[in-house]
C-alpha cells in the first residue's frame, strides 16, 4: 500500500444501512481498489454495543484495504480528521409526529455533526446525507460549518434516480448501461422529479408515452421508499447503501464523458431554485467536484413539477429556520 488511508466517518453505524454500507466500504467499493481506509463509527451510546458487533465482523472480514477501525459516542472525536463523511443516523418518525417535530428532533442531530465537522474535519472534507429527511438535515449540518465550503455538503437522491433507471430499463427493455441522462430534480420525498425529458436510449432520446410517465414512473419511483417498507416491514438498506457508495464514488471518480448523475447539492439558484436549499439536480462530477448541469431546456411539465417539490423544501427550510436550526 502507497497512499495513507482516507478517514471515512459513518453515523448510524450499527443500524441497517450500516450494516450494509460498511463491509462494501472495507472491501473498497467506496473508493477504490487501491485506497486503504479507515473506519470511524459514531453511534449513539446504547448502540456502541452493536456498533463493537459489527467491528468485529468487519475484522473478521480480513479486508486487505482496512486499515482500522474506531468507535466514538461523541460527534467531535467521530469527525477529527475526517475526509469522507456518510451521515446516516437519523431520528426515525414516530407515531404521532409531525413533520415539524421531526425536523426539530434530528437538528438535535445534524447541527452538532456539522459543528464537528466544521472544528476538526480534514480540509478536504466531502459529506453525504442519507439520514432522512435528507436534504434538509444536509442543510441543517452545513449551516453549522461555515468554515467548510458549502457545496462539499450533499445529499442523497441517488437512491431515487438508480430506482428511475430500473424502471425505465424494464419498460424499453434494456439494460441500465443503455440509459442515460435521466434526473431527480427537488426533494428526496415523495414530491421528488424523477425526469426523463433529456434521457437517452443507446444515444437517441426516450419516446415513452405520457400516460405511463404520469401514472406510472413518476409514482413508482417517487414512492418506491414506502412501497419497500409497506412489503419488507424495514426501509430501505442495501439499496440505500448500494446508492451511497454510488454516490462518493461518482464524487471522487467524476461521470462518464456523456452522461450525469443526480445528487442533493447546494442550490446556486439555477433553474429558478431557492438559492441555498439543498435540492436534486442533474448533475457531473469531475475533479472532486459535483456541478449542476446548466443550460436544460425545462419543458411545462417539469417546470411544474420541479417547483412543486422546491417549494416543499422552501417550506422545510422555513420551518428550521423558525425553529432556530440554521
Ligand atoms: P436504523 O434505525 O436501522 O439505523 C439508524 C442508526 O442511527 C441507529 O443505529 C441509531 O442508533 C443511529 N443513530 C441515531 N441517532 C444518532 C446520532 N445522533 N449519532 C449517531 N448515530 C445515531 O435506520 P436505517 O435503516 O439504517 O436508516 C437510516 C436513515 O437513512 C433513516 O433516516 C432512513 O429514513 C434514511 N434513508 C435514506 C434514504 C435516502 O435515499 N436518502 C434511503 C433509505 C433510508
Ligand atoms: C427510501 O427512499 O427508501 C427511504 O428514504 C424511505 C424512508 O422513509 O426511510
Amino acid at each position: 500500500m502507497t497512499q495513507a488511508p482516507v478517514n471515512v466517518t459513518v453515523t448510524g453505524a450499527a443500524g441497517q444501512i450500516g450494516y450494509a454500507l460498511l463491509f462494501r466500504i472495507a472491501s473498497g467499493q467506496l473508493l477504490g481498489q487501491d485506497v486503504p481506509v479507515k473506519l470511524r463509527l459514531l453511534e449513539i451510546p446504547q448502540a456502541v454495543k452493536a456498533a463493537e458487533g459489527t467491528a468485529m465482523e468487519l475484522d473478521d472480514g480480513a479486508f486487505p484495504l482496512l486499515a482500522g477501525i474506531d468507535i466514538f459516542d461523541d460527534p467531535k472525536q467521530a469527525f477529527e480528521g475526517t475526509n469522507i463523511a456518510l451521515l446516516v443516523g437519523a431520528r426515525p418518525r414516530s407515531k404521532g409526529m409531525e413533520r415539524g417535530d421531526l425536523l426539530e428532533a434530528n437538528g438535535g442531530i445534524f447541527k452538532p455533526q456539522g459543528e464537528a465537522i466544521n472544528a476538526g474535519a480534514a480540509s478536504d472534507i466531502k459529506v453525504l446525507v442519507v439520514g432522512n429527511p435528507a436534504n434538509t438535515n444536509a442543510l441543517i449540518a452545513q449551516s453549522h460549518a461555515p468554515d467548510v465550503p458549502a457545496d462539499r455538503f450533499t445529499a442523497m437522491t441517488r437512491l431515487d434516480h438508480n430506482r428511475a433507471l430500473a424502471q425505465l430499463s424494464k419498460k424499453l427493455g434494456v439494460p441500465v448501461t443503455e440509459l442515460k441522462k435521466l434526473a431527480i430534480w427537488g426533494n428526496h420525498s415523495a414530491t421528488q422529479y424523477p425526469s426523463v425529458q433529456h434521457a437517452e436510449v443507446g444515444g437517441k432520446p426516450v419516446e415513452v408515452d405520457q400516460a405511463w410517465l404520469e401514472s406510472d414512473f413518476i409514482p413508482t419511483v417517487a414512492k418506491r421508499g414506502a412501497a419497500i417498507i409497506e412489503a419488507r416491514g424495514l426501509s430501505s438498506a442495501a439499496s440505500a447503501a448500494s446508492a451511497a457508495i454510488d454516490h462518493v464514488y461518482t464524487w471522487v471518480n467524476g461521470t462518464p464523458e456523456g452522461d450525469w448523475t443526480s445528487a442533493g447539492v447546494v442550490s446556486d439558484g439555477s433553474y429558478g431554485v431557492a438559492e441555498g436549499i439543498i435540492s436534486s439536480f442533474p448533475v457531473t462530477a469531475k475533479d472532486g467536484k459535483y456541478e449542476i448541469v446548466q443550460g436544460l431546456e425545462i419543458d411545462d411539465f417539469s417546470r411544474a413539477r420541479i417547483d412543486a417539490s422546491v417549494a416543499e423544501l422552501v417550506e422545510e427550510r422555513d420551518t428550521v429556520q423558525k425553529l432556530g436550526l440554521i
